[in-house]
């Protein structure tokens, strides 16, 4: 029987899931409670073999995610924020998942929001999405990841100017320096996420498993290890039932049908 979570919605469209975080009425804050329940929602996820690709994304319109419940910040001692953050962590969930996770950006993205886009495989952002590591304002800085994978998707110059600064990019700025892949008018949102959901779905998930996990050694070791762990991976492939169908399917000129072994 699967679990039902109080600060999430949960949709599945064929072989993509679609989860929401439902707090609009606080812009969708992060709260203990949402980051808990998120990273028991993808344990679910990921032994659920009726899932290929997760899409995260935020209720209403105004926000995707603004940042960690900064209500919770009030009155916390380091030694609790510590072992809040110690505990299981929605961003290391996010980025060590072993199927694709695509951030479909409403509205706001900024603190947490941010940090869990940036721990996402892909972003995807409507014309209003605003980004911002807003932190600095609360005399805090960034610590779901965010001064170390915005660094490196954008560069340390964009990221120094966005964390000391505190202010907010528009989508098309966000676009431009690399932070997301896509900006499209609002009423396309989902329809372009979800193309592109449909596509990874399609294709053989342990290839889906094993590219990601090369991708990102490249952020993670020098090229030498890197180049050495893809051809591991890349050899690890041929021991695959997928392997077998892709080659046949092209050689056949049909379309191939993976079975996820
Ligand atoms: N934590 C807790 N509550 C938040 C929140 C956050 N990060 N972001 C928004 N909210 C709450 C507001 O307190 C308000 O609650 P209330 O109606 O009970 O007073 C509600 O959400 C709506 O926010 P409001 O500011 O009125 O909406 P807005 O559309 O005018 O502005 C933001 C939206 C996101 C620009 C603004 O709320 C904001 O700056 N939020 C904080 C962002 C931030 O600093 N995040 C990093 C945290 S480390």
């Amino acid at each position: 029987m699967p679990q039902t979570y109080e600060t999430l919605l949960l949709e599945q469209r064929d072989r993509v899931a679609i989860v929401t975080i439902n707090r609009p009425e606080k812009r969708n804050a992060l709260n203990i409670k949402t980051r808990e329940e998120g990273a028991a929602l993808l344990e679910e996820l990921r032994n659920d073999s009726s899932v290929g690709v997760v899409v995260f994304t935020g209720a209403g319109d105004k926000a995707f995610i603004a940042g960690a419940d900064i209500a919770e910040f009030a009155g916390r001692t380091s030694i609790t924020q510590r072992e809040v953050m110690m505990g299981r962590s929605l961003f290391t969930a996010v980025d060590t998942f072993p199927k694709p996770v695509i951030a479909m950006i409403n509205g706001f993205c900024l603190g947490g929001g941010c940090e869990l886009a940036l721990a996402c495989d892909i972003r995807i952002a409507s014309e209003n999405a605003q980004f911002g590591q807003p932190e600095i304002n609360l005399g805090i800085i960034p610590g779901g990841g965010g001064t170390q994978r915005l660094t490196r998707l954008v560069g340390e110059g964009k990221a120094m100017e966005m964390i000391l600064t505190g202010q907010f990019v528009d989508a098309k700025t966000a676009h431009a320096i690399g932070l997301v892949n896509h900006v499209v008018p609002a009423d396309q949102l989902e329809a372009k996420t979800m193309e592109i959901a449909q596509t990874m779905a399609r294709k053989s998930q342990i290839a889906l498993q094993l590219a990601k996990e090369a991708v990102k050694i490249a952020s993670r070791s020098n090229l030498d290890e890197g180049l050495r762990r893809e051809v591991d991976l890349f050899a690890l492939c041929f021991s695959t039932e997928d392997k077998d169908e892709g080659v046949s399917a092209f050689l056949e000129r049909r379309d191939p049908v993976f079975k996820g072994r």
